[in-house]
């Protein structure tokens, strides 16, 4: 991203704010979007916090919906045995963060809507240091209030993102206190109707972040595309004064490179380096250090170069077939959000068993972790906001909202090397409205990041017939570098036989992934492959979807849907679904289906 679009980029927010005002569709001016905060100073905060269910929303509004003075942010105590005060954090329930609200208590299974969250906590030192609260995620809707004062509100359940309290925070008795809001909305990404369980609550870890008064706030390194032999990037500092100097070391390559900044503490650079490149099959990082004004932030950075000629992928200026599975946030086991990292290792380790190098995070940003041990373990990674479905491609502020989510995905994960992919959009209907908002987007993320590949999975709805054979020809395949094709043969339309004989072809000159395809299957239910639900069923699905797939010359890879059985509130047939779509190679309770070893040996016989 170059400096004048930063400058750009803040100068059209700013006039937003002053033209819109902070109409907080999505924030209103406090947030931040500290990065690397693993490798800062942090004191956790995840642990039990106090709760108050309030579907009326009485915490916030008074009898006549207006915003109350006094709300449950001031988390008030009585002053007199005669004060009246309706709430009591003190006395009310407790839930665990990180974690959805859905799978910790019974009657909250199917609940959408506000819940009231409180932590009091104290921080060891309070010097000149800055301070801020880092959320890695908070479905759907967050206001955050710091003793007794809004500091900050967030709309986006699945990126992170920061709110600066050096002016808040004190020593002892920090009262923290969240407004959580999941209900669902026309105008909102992801819309009203998602096949994805609504887990709602703080899903991710919270941590105090505590940085030094002048201090590296962000960065972004890559290896650049054309020379192949420059490291390219920016760094952005915080309290800095012009010419200041940050040395960019890494150790490993014999650099120590000097950089001075400008007067908003912002600078880019070329080094001249030709390091060894990550891939799934040596997933190399080199340690990166940033030093400035006596304090040193490390992160471990993987170089790779990801393009496409033709209808192929190269990674390196190697064609590569990328090996994957679709996979949803679910945690394995307890079921549920993801909470920990254990879990993630979990559901990359059975994509590694499958023979995969690249996963499909659907259909929104996962954990960073996700995306942080995928790096590690040698797995590419396409990443998704969660334009899905029907969204209002006609209202402005569902696509700042969309734009907002696209950016912060961009700024969490711009240094991993694993991302080769970001994707804009899940199965849009083809429409006029929706060709301008979704090329809107992609314009956006190639301006926010111009080495990585923008992709859409589309909607079968977007492929023509032309000659009996089906023929890719969604306009909005003119606005991106490889095109997702989701396609159910076998599942919700044909017969199993009937898709080996499928044939393809597409107007563009451009990679298809097949970034969906399957069938369900209950784990062990067996009969004859006619009978929906049983595993021999799921596995006629997968048989002949593999053929019609070796005859696609221009498919540059696939993720079938999906690794693991998902909760959904779509899925409502009792004794087989009971709430989970259950098209995953794996049962939520870890058992591997026919399918999964049909897919292994396809994958296996692939030679790159
Ligand atoms: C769609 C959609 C998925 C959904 C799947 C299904 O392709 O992208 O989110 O879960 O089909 O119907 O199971």
């Amino acid at each position: 991203m170059k400096h004048t679009q930063i400058t750009a980029i803040f100068t059209v927010f700013i006039l937003q704010l002053l033209v819109q005002g902070p109409s907080a569709q999505f924030s209103d001016g406090h947030e931040h979007n500290l990065q690397n905060i693993h490798a800062r100073t942090t004191q956790s905060l995840d642990g039990l916090w106090s709760i108050i269910v309030d579907p009326l929303e009485n915490g916030f509004y008074n009898a006549r919906w207006q915003p109350r003075e006094n709300g449950f942010f001031k988390d008030q105590k009585m002053s007199t045995p005669s004060e009246l005060i309706e709430y009591n954090f003190d006395t009310d329930e407790q839930l665990m963060v990180p974690g959805d609200w859905n799978t910790q208590k019974e009657k909250l299974y199917y609940y959408e809507g506000t819940i009231w969250y409180r932590k009091i906590f104290d921080i060891d030192t309070i010097d000149d240091s800055e301070y801020f609260i880092h959320f890695g995620a908070v479905n759907n809707e967050a206001i955050i209030y710091l003793n007794g004062e809004k500091v900050g509100s967030h709309v986006g359940g699945y990126t992170s993102f920061s709110v600066k309290v050096t002016d808040s925070i004190r020593e002892k008795n920090n009262v923290l206190v969240l407004k959580v809001d999941t209900k669902r909305k026309e105008d909102g990404i992801p819309t009203i109707n998602t096949d994805w369980w609504n887990y709602g609550g703080i899903t991710r870890s919270v941590h105090v972040v505590q940085i030094p008064k002048q201090h590296v706030y962000d960065y972004y390194l890559y290896l650049d595309p054309e020379t192949k032999s420059q490291i390219k990037g920016w760094v952005q500092l915080g309290n800095s004064k012009e010419k200041d100097k940050v040395a960019l070391r890494i150790p490993e390559l014999n650099i120590d490179h000097e950089i001075y900044v400008d007067e908003n503490g912002f600078a880019e650079f070329t080094i001249n380096a030709t390091p060894k490149t990550w891939s799934p099959s040596d997933p190399k990082r080199y340690e990166v250090l940033f030093d400035y004004m006596g304090t040193q932030l490390k992160d471990d950075i993987g170089f790779r170069i990801i393009t496409t000629s033709g209808s192929q992928i190269l990674l390196n200026g190697e064609p590569i077939f990328l090996k994957g599975i679709s996979i949803h946030e679910e945690a394995p086991f307890k079921t549920g959000r993801v909470t920990s990292i254990e879990q993630v290792r979990v559901l990359l380790q059975w994509a590694k068993e499958l023979g995969c190098n690249y996963v499909r995070l659907a259909h929104y940003p996962h954990n960073e972790d996700m995306v942080r041990e995928a790096e590690r373990m040698g797995l590419m990674v396409w990443s998704e906001i969660p334009v899905y479905w029907t969204v209002q491609f006609d209202n402005n502020e569902t696509y700042a909202n969309a734009e907002h989510q696209l950016e912060e995905m961009i700024a969490r994960d711009k240094n991993r090397a694993s991302v080769v992919l970001w994707s804009i959009a899940n199965e849009t209907p083809i429409g006029d409205s929706r060709l301008e908002f979704l090329a809107n987007l992609a314009a956006k993320a190639r301006a926010l990041d111009s080495t990585r590949l923008i992709t859409a999975a589309l909607d079968p709805d977007g492929t023509s017939s032309r000659e009996g054979k089906n023929f890719i020809d969604d306009p909005l395949g003119e606005h991106l570098d490889v095109i997702g094709i989701n396609y159910y043969c076998g599942w919700y339309g044909g017969t199993p036989e009937s898709c080996r004989t499928i044939e393809w072809d597409t107007k563009y000159d451009k990679p298809m992934i097949m970034s969906e395809f399957g069938g369900g299957a209950l784990q062990g239910l067996h009969g004859e492959e006619n009978e929906r639900w049983t595993e021999e069923y799921q596995s006629a699905v997968y048989r002949n979807n593999i053929e019609m797939l070796k005859n696609i010359e221009f498919l540059a890879g696939t993720s079938p849907w999906i690794l693991m059985d998902f909760r959904s509130h779509r899925r409502h047939l009792r004794r087989i679904q009971s709430d989970f779509n259950r098209k995953g190679l794996i049962s939520e309770q870890g058992v591997k289906k026919e399918s999964f070893y049909i897919m292994q040996e396809y994958y296996n016989s692939i030679e790159y």
